[in-house]
């Protein structure tokens, strides 16, 4: 365990030397002093989290090809190495938060709640849905307070940042499972996605939080898997996935729009993963990547499956030897290369990309 520490730390050292500008990094740490990062989400943002539940299901990201880029550690982490919030954490000069399930953490800089299979809704069993991730972070809360006392642990919350990738497994479950659904139908379910996500929020904003930033639901119809699941579409982007990823982002975005005006204070971020993603699939080039549309690793078409060998880890896959060349790592999962790049747009993209604040913004406000 403290040689996989050590050796994540080598990694982000370097990361950090290279993505510094201008202020110091002691300058730095003081102005993101006590302000801590909150990760809840999907598989994209979980760092390990499901190796220590007690589930009869394996967890494929701890064993090889994931982590390859990591000095072959497996962490949990579903890519060849770093994810999103690791990148983030990075950025805002924290380190890189593990798993909080893992035995012996401390939340010095912060919790990472996220769960691969996770949703807002119980979509998935086995896994951390919304609901879990946040009875878990009440029992950090409660942990903070016994150290810091009520008064200090709300002024922490209230500097810190929220950060979330939720909604992709509640849209993945309802497709897969009514691909003849109606409009009013999916209509529907929306509502209800999106009106417990806002409850969510609400709950966080309860306990202290102010500072929510998100990345919305991607293109579920364009990744390897879902393609390989839908072979009629001939490799293009399955409508179902992309028409209801698209009106879910739009009724965050307007949900998002209308609660600083019922809960003062409150100041958010929104990601455009869809746009940011799509654009590197069918554009990959343009981004320094070779591939978009088939995964590093897999097998199938478009090596959309059973990467690291499937549930029972005998299954045969495929393996490219530069997984910066590809967009996707495995079926429904980006290559540290992409992270990275997602990740920066996160910290510091422009309106169009992420606002109307972005992460660093919302770092930097008292
Ligand atoms: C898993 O099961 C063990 C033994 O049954 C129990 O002690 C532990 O608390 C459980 N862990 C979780 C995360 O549920
Ligand atoms: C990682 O593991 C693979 C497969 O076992 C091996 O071929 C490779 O040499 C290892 N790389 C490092 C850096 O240890
Ligand atoms: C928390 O854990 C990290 C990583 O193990 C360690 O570097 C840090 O010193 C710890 N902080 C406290 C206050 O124990
Ligand atoms: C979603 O919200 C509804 C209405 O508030 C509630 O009844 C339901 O329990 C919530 N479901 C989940 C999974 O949180
Ligand atoms: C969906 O519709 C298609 C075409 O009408 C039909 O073949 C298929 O069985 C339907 N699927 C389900 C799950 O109802
Ligand atoms: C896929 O290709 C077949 C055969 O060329 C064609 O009939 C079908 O319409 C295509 N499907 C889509 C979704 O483009
Ligand atoms: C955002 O604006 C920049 C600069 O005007 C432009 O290059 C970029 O394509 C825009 N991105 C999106 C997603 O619209």
């Amino acid at each position: 365990m403290a040689g996989i520490n050590y050796c994540l730390c080598v990694t982000i050292l370097c990361t950090t030397l290279l993505s510094s500008s201008g202020s110091s990094y002691a300058q730095s740490k003081e102005e993101h002093k006590n302000k801590l990062l909150f990760v809840f989400g999907d598989s994209l943002f979980d760092p390990g989290n499901n190796q220590y539940l007690n589930s009869s299901r394996r967890s494929p990201a701890t064993s090889w090809p994931y982590g390859m880029g990591l000095n072959n550690h497996s962490t949990g982490r579903l890519s060849d190495g770093l994810i999103v919030p690791d990148f983030i954490a990075l950025s805002a000069r924290l380190q890189v938060l593990p798993p909080v399930l893992q035995p012996g953490v401390n939340f010095s800089d912060g919790a990472n709640f996220a769960s691969a299979g996770g949703g807002v809704l119980d979509t998935h069993i086995g896994v951390m849905n919304m609901g879990t991730q946040l009875y878990n972070f009440k029992k950090v809360v409660n942990m903070l307070t016994k150290k810091y006392g009520e008064e200090e642990t709300k002024k922490i919350l209230m500097r810190s940042v929220f950060l979330f990738s939720l909604g992709g497994n509640d849209y993945f479950a309802f497709n897969t499972e009514y691909p003849n659904s109606t409009q009013a139908e999916r209509m529907a379910y929306m509502r209800l996605v999106v009106g417990n996500l806002t409850n969510g929020l609400k709950e966080i904003y309860a306990i202290g939080g102010r500072k929510i930033a998100f990345q919305n639901v991607g293109p579920l119809g364009c990744v390897p898997t879902i393609k390989m699941m839908y072979p009629e579409f001939n490799g293009s982007c399955v409508r179902n996935f992309m028409v209801h990823g698209k009106l879910h982002n739009k009724a965050l975005s307007n949900a998002l729009k209308n609660l600083p005006t019922k809960l003062p204070g409150f100041k958010y971020s929104i990601f455009d993963y869809y746009t940011a993603l799509e654009d590197r699939i069918k554009n990959p080039t343009k981004y320094g990547f070779k591939e978009g549309y088939v995964a590093c690793c897999g097998s199938g078409l478009y090596n959309g499956r059973n990467c690291g060998g499937g549930d029972d880890g005998k299954q045969a896959y495929n393996l490219c030897s530069n997984p910066s060349q590809y967009v996707f790592f495995d079926g429904g999962h980006t290559t540290e290369k992409t992270n990275h790049q997602l990740a920066n747009l996160i910290w510091s993209g422009i309106p169009n990309v992420t606002g109307p604040y972005n992460v660093k913004q919302l770092f930097d406000f008292p």
